[in-house]
């Protein structure tokens, strides 16, 4: 078992520390650092721990000194670098939310700090471990389609998801979050590209998209500029706050009211509709007349040095959230819908006994696979199983095949790097060539 303190105990961290929870003789939970106080007292009597053992801040808990194995980083974006190397210094180990760095120079000095310390730090890339892509890395590795020859992913983002985050939420301005929305959302899709082309280098990444649809000049006429106040199209709007988030069960709760988890007096729908109505609030603002510069369309096309093409394609305002990919090897094909949670392989088959189109086919359905592990929880249960090979990294065991150390997470990130910047410049940019310096923004 290891001990960890939660630096940042907002949802996501909350995600992982439940291991403490389901498995007791893995994990203790034994403090916290979090300038909100409900969120410390939460944490305080949720795990168990006295009040000597809660902190303001990443910055107060270093100055203790090392008083766990580990330390749990679900701070927001732009504070994983700056919170994360003190930690390492005070000999923490850290599993650290994604993105990891919000810029080349963080990537740096992140990446200088870990070999310095030689302390562990492993990435929040749950994709890895959620069943459906850990069984495609499977079959890749078992030489299920010989050479991969063309990865095509695409993550279409729900209308519900991009307007609750990167219209009216906390990640819709690159300004003020500091991550661009290939960063923020697709991470983790260019993360699973690298991972299944690991050991092969990346040569160049070209990228094309912008903002064109949740903008001013396409505000219905007569439009308010508030939901709940002045809006006269607010009954049939789409993006209505009230039809989003007081009348649907729709999951993006935890980022419209962020203190109701805390305190459950506040979670009822008279506090929920009090809220709505206040002129301020950030989702009650008309989706084309927000502060948001995030793109709302991307693709990515990456070559490798091996001659791999890959191509990323972020589609936003989509009717239905989902993940798809499509792996073409010399020997054979993978494709499959994540939110499916099924995957199928192609073979090439001229078999003429045989009834079938020149193909045989594989299906694999993650539903039914025999699981019995019993883990369940966010995409697709991938929270649980990385917190647990963070544990065995920490401990030194082996650990899966997901595991996403510090080095192996950096040409990922450093690949959105380049895109953005291929976006912005409208210019292909050569990876070995990309550094901070080279770096340009939205
Ligand atoms: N792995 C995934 O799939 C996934 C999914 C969603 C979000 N995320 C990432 O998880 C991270 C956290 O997101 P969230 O929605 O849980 O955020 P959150 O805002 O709910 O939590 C962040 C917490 O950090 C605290 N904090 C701020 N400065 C601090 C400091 N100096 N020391 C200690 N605590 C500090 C805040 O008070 C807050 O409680 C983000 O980087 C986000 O991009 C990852």
């Amino acid at each position: 078992m290891i001990t960890a303190v939660i630096v940042g105990a907002g949802h996501r961290a909350l995600c992982y520390a439940e291991l403490a929870k389901i498995c007791p003789d893995k994990l203790k939970i034994v403090g916290v650092a979090d300038p909100l106080e409900d969120r410390r007292r939460y944490c305080r009597e949720y795990f168990g721990f006295s009040e000597d053992m809660c902190f303001e801040n990443a910055a107060e808990l270093v100055k203790k000194g090392k008083i766990a194995d580990a330390v749990i980083n679900g701070t927001m974006d732009a504070d994983h670098v700056a919170t994360t190397i003190p930690l390492l210094e005070a000999g923490y180990d850290v599993l650290l939310e994604k993105p990891f760095a919000t810029n080349m120079h963080e990537v740096e000095a992140l990446d200088a700090a870990t070999r310095q310390t030689q302390r562990k730090v492993m990435i929040c890339h749950v994709l890895r471990y959620a069943p459906f892509y850990a069984e495609i890395k499977k079959n890749i590795l078992d030489g299920k389609i010989g050479k991969i020859m063309h990865i095509c992913t695409a993550e279409h983002v729900s209308y519900h998801h991009y307007t609750s985050c990167f219209v009216r939420g906390k990640w819709n301005n690159t300004k003020t979050c500091g991550a661009s929305m290939l960063l923020a959302k697709c991470c983790h899709d260019i993360d699973l590209i690298t991972w299944l082309m690991s050991g092969v280098a990346p040569v160049s990444v070209d990228s094309m998209g912008g903002l064109y649809f949740f903008n001013k000049a396409n505000a219905p006429e007569n439009s308010g500029t508030h939901c709940m106040l002045n809006c006269p199209l607010e009954k049939t709007c789409d993006y209505s706050v009230r039809r989003l988030h007081l009348e649907h069960p729709l999951a993006w709760n935890a980022y419209v009211w962020p203190s109701h988890a805390y305190t459950p007096e506040l979670n009822n729908h008279e506090q929920r509709l009090k809220e709505l109505m206040q002129p301020d609030f950030p989702h009650s603002r008309c989706v084309w007349k927000c502060d948001n510069n995030q793109i709302d369309r991307q693709s990515v096309i990456i070559t490798f040095a091996d001659g791999t093409v890959a191509t990323h394609n972020l589609v936003t305002n989509t009717a239905r959230p989902m993940r798809k990919i499509h792996i073409v090897g010399t020997a054979g094909e993978i494709e499959g819908v994540f939110d499916d949670n099924k995957f199928v392989i192609r073979h090439r088959d001229l078999d003429p006994s045989k009834e079938h189109c020149g193909n045989t086919e594989e299906m694999t359905d993650i539903n039914n696979c025999g699981d019995t592990t019993g883990i369940t929880g966010d995409h697709g249960g991938g929270d649980l199983r990385l917190a647990m090979d963070f544990v065995d990294h920490v401990e030194g065991k082996p650990t899966s095949i997901s595991c996403t150390t510090l080095a192996d997470s950096i040409n990922g990130h450093k690949l959105v790097f380049a895109a953005d910047t291929a976006m912005v410049e409208h210019n292909q940019v050569f990876f070995k060539d990309f550094s901070a310096e080279k770096e340009k923004r939205y």
